[in-house]
């Protein structure tokens, strides 16, 4: 089964990411959002980051600035937005990439089981929700995946290709194409709490935070610590920024409401105390830094 025509559902953080890069590898793309305002955010999002990455082609000498400004063109030729739901009935891939709210997806999923056509894929970008949910709540468990994209998508050379016991070989096989026509490089994942990545990644962030507020270290130190002892681009207090603190924390609540006896998951309470200040990171000018827009201030 050859993907061609992709509907992607939310146009912010993750959504307008998966919009270019599903461009950028030469399918059909419709972007959904439940607001005009929001959609041209995301619109926009995508023309700056197209722009700086066809810029950074000119400059390392890849390709002239004739076929850098015709790159961009193309690809964003084959973007268009929408608010109508319906106009995804005849996507063969739809990925959902909205708010990390279980009861949202699950309503989400069971509309798109009736809207789309039967052969539609439907997947999922959340990351830490269990896919097997939604793909019973869209009536055709086997056509459904996870397709969990790296922040920022545009850069991030991962896509964690998720499958149920349900999931077909078929759609996985899609699924998995999908992915590496993005430019990505796909890892199979079954459908566990954080897949491979955030099952890793967010218990380190939460221990980089309690040791925050423990007082063992400053936030400069720990950050540094990491990214010169370990080599990672960025350091956990920076990264859970970067991702988001309400997002770091709504995984961390919902593994700790499912998994309570497991000691990996646990609230640090810096973090709660800032997202109750509306200090969610990067996103919202401050969490544990302070940002002028993509950049710490
Ligand atoms: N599109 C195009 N260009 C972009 C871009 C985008 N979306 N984002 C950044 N860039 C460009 C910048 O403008 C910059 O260009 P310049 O050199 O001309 O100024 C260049 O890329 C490098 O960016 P930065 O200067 O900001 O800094 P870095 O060299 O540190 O690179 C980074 C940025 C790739 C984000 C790197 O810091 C990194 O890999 N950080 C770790 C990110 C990570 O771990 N992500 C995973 C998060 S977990 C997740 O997403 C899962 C979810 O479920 C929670």
């Amino acid at each position: 089964m050859v993907i061609k025509k992709v509907g992607v559902i939310g146009c912010g953080l993750m959504g307008h990411g998966i919009v270019q890069v599903a461009a950028g590898g030469g399918s059909t793309v419709v972007a959904l959002e439940s607001e005009q305002r929001f959609l041209d955010a995301g619109l926009a999002r995508i023309d700056k980051s197209l722009s700086k990455l066809a810029e950074k082609e000119v400059e390392k000498g890849k390709q002239t600035a004739e076929n850098a400004k015709a790159w961009v063109a193309a690809v964003r030729g084959r973007i268009s937005g929408t608010l109508d739901r319906k106009a995804l009935a005849d996507c063969d891939l739809v990925v959902e990439a909205i708010v990390e709210d279980l009861p949202t997806k699950l309503s989400l999923f069971k509309e798109l089981g009736s809207i789309c056509k039967p052969s539609t894929i439907l997947a999922s970008n959340t990351s830490s929700f269990p896919i097997a949910e939604m793909a019973e709540a869209s009536g055709r468990p086997e056509r459904v995946v996870g397709l969990h994209f790296f922040n920022p998508v545009q850069l991030m050379k991962l896509v964690e290709v998720v499958r149920t016991p349900k999931t077909s070989d078929e759609v996985f096989a899609a699924a998995r194409a999908f992915g590496e026509s993005c430019g990505k490089t796909p890892v199979a994942c079954k459908d566990t709490p954080g897949f491979v990545v955030n099952r890793l990644l967010v218990p380190y962030m939460a221990q980089a935070l309690s040791m925050l507020e423990r007082g063992d270290a400053s936030k400069e130190d720990i950050d540094a610590a990491m990214q010169l002892g370990c080599g990672y681009p960025m350091g956990p207090i920076t990264l859970t920024d970067y991702v988001g603190l309400d997002t770091t924390l709504s995984i961390i609540q919902g593994w700790v409401k499912r998994f309570p006896s497991e000691p990996a998951f646990a609230v640090p309470r810096i973090l709660e105390q800032k997202v109750k200040e509306g200090k969610l990171g990067r996103k919202s000018g401050e969490g544990f830094y302070k940002w002028e827009g993509d950049k710490k201030a």
